[in-house]
């Protein structure tokens, strides 16, 4: 394998080498316990989207869990821009993760001085179908049966595993989840209705992930004068939502237009929908182009 394709290298622990000779130790805690945290961060022609935010996330996700970042922010920058390459670049997004490390026996305590173990690798972002836009994607509801600590982006992801299996099983993208008869977010997303003009999406805290995304849709809406409201939404508002959205960084800002079987609002994607999607897109862009 050639050691300068850098599609074929992923980071672990301090090394670039190439995915198939990377090799994690059946004791750690990540294999044994779920015990660590990621991120995912999209780039485009080279330039990260949200770099700083995704790593403030992994900072709160870590000393939530209690575990020191292994990495200083700039080692994180110069690992991430290694393994996408330099501009201009394919489209992709870096998955990071950061576990316990390997302790000599599985105990649900570990010594003080174990090394967490580091790895990252790089994906091809697919660019989005250009039906999405004319047709929106379809979800459906389910109760969240989640874990209270929904803004560590913890790496034990059953519940979201098991989510997306149900919803592809019923023809839909994303499950929109449900708690105590409030909206939280998707298995994989955050969620937004639009109703009388005005955007909402729930407000952010122990239940749902604070999303990078959700956090650069707002800042948008805020900048181009769109109203919006942080407050908690009753499931059977968003059935009766004009729109409703999903956000993520690797799907950006998606249209719902059929939930649990029946269509939203006109059922097809809606005038908000296309104005932050325009607004989003210019964003990207200007990602693009090494200008923000
Ligand atoms: N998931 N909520 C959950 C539960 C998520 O898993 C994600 C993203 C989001 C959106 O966050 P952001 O806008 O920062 O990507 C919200 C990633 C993409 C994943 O697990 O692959």
């Amino acid at each position: 394998m050639n050691a300068d394709n850098n599609e074929a290298q992923v980071y672990l622990n301090g090394q670039f080498i190439p995915a198939d000779q990377a090799r994690i130790p059946i004791m750690d805690r990540g294999f044994l316990f779920g015990d660590g945290v990621y991120e995912v961060v999209p780039s485009y022609g080279g330039h990260f989207l949200g770099l700083e935010p995704h790593l403030d996330r992994l900072d709160s996700s870590l000393d939530a869990i209690r575990l020191r970042n292994p990495l200083s922010r700039e080692s994180w920058r110069s690992v991430m821009r290694r393994l996408i390459g330099a501009p201009p670049a394919p489209d992709q997004s870096v998955y990071l993760q950061v576990t316990r490390g390997v302790a000599p026996v599985r105990d649900h305590l570990c010594p003080e001085d174990v090394e967490p173990t580091v790895f990252a690798v790089a994906n091809p972002i697919k660019p989005r179908r250009p039906e999405i836009a004319t047709q929106g994607v379809t979800c459906i509801t389910r109760p969240d049966i989640r874990w209270l600590r929904g803004e560590i982006k913890s790496i034990s992801l059953l519940a979201a595993v098991m989510m997306r299996r149900e919803a592809e099983d019923e023809g839909a993208l994303e499950a929109i989840m449900v708690r105590d008869g409030m909206v939280t977010e998707g298995a994989v997303s955050n969620v937004f209705m639009v109703h009388r003009g005005r955007l909402i999406t729930p407000p952010t805290g122990h239940l749902l992930l604070t999303g990078v995304t959700r956090q650069l849709a707002l800042a948008l809406a805020r900048e181009h004068d769109l109203e919006f409201l942080e407050t908690q939404i009753p499931i059977d508002d968003l059935r009766e939502a004009d729109e409703i959205w999903l956000s993520s960084s690797t799907r950006e800002v998606l249209p719902v237009t059929r939930l649990d079987g029946q269509p939203v609002g006109n059922g097809r994607p809606g005038p908000m929908w296309q104005r932050m999607d325009a607004l989003y897109q210019q964003y990207k862009e200007e990602v693009r182009l090494g200008r923000i």
